[in-house]
């Protein structure tokens, strides 16, 4: 299989902090491989599902940008029986072991400061990734020097914009908290799903689709687990300085397996493009 050289030299970039590791969903934090598995229950059929409509050949060189707890590095080498996968995160300690995997290549990289060679991928893929940086649109540009022309870039985040509109008081303030406690630990953007398709187009991409799944809390779904693990964490970070906040969260988090309680919580947002054959421009 290719084994890929990346660029050793710090990229300039604009990133700053706070980063992901120093916020409340750090990986050293208690429960954040659990978190992270709800988080591949709940949205791997889905990229499943668009990677396959999208249409990738089954030679590509791929990447996984941010690979969490890997299951999508997984997929990927699936959907590419003859090709492979490098899976990069700058925390690789919960998919280590895909490195014994014959055609997956794990790889600690920060995808705001460190490199690839050009066109070293036919494929890319970031899955709530983008909305944890402090310019994703530098990071896009990025990915499309590393893809080859007419390669596939499918990214993923979260617009939790619905919550604005829960009928459920104790819900609405628990996810606007959680948001806002994220916003400040880690510079995280839960509403970055709502401009996903303009960053793609902007970045120079062909836009290929773009797919948006309502998430409902509450119904005995996968998004409960993850929503669970997710307020605990957040209510255990924010207990350290906010008692009060920490309550708000607590009650929230009690609400998901209140009898009867169902909201929409947040829509799923998909976009995928490919990098121009020709440039553009
Ligand atoms: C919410 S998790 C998503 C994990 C996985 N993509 C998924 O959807 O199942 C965000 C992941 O992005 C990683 N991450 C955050 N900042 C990063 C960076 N600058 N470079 C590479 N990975 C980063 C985190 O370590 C974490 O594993």
């Amino acid at each position: 299989m290719t084994r890929l050289n990346p660029v050793t030299g710090r990229r300039p970039g604009p990133e700053t902090a706070p980063g992901y590791e120093t916020g409340a969903f750090g990986h050293q934090k208690a429960g954040e491989q659990g978190r992270l598995r709800a988080l591949e229950d709940l949205w791997d059929p889905l990229t499943e599902r668009y990677l396959r409509q999208a249409g990738v050949p089954a030679t590509a060189r791929c990447l996984e940008v941010g690979a969490g707890a890997g299951s999508v590095a997984r997929i990927l080498a699936r959907v590419c029986p003859n090709g492979d996968v490098t899976a990069t995160d700058i925390d690789t300690r919960f998919f280590e072991r895909l490195a014994a995997e014959e055609r997956i290549t794990v790889l600690r990289h920060d995808v705001t400061q460190d490199g690839f060679p050009a066109d070293s991928f036919e494929v890319i893929h970031a899955r709530m990734v983008l909305c944890h940086l402090a310019d994703p649109a530098h990071v896009l540009a990025a990915m499309a020097e590393w893809l080859s022309p007419g390669g596939l870039l499918l990214v993923e985040d979260l617009d939790l914009g619905p919550a604005d509109a829960s009928p459920h008081p104790v819900m609405r303030q628990g996810l606007r908290l959680a948001e806002q406690t994220l916003g400040v630990s880690q510079g995280s953007d839960l509403r970055l799903g709502r401009r996903l398709q303009a960053l793609v187009t902007d970045g120079g991409f062909t836009f290929g689709g773009m797919r948006v799944q309502p998430v409902m809390i509450g119904d005995g779904g996968p998004a409960d687990e993850f929503w669970r693990l997710s307020f605990a964490q957040l209510r255990d970070f924010a207990a350290l300085s906010n008692v009060a906040l920490a309550g708000e969260l607590d009650a929230a988090l009690s609400l998901i397996d209140h009898p009867g309680f169902t909201d929409l919580g947040m829509n799923a947002v998909s976009v995928w493009g490919r990098k121009p054959v020709r440039p553009t421009g």
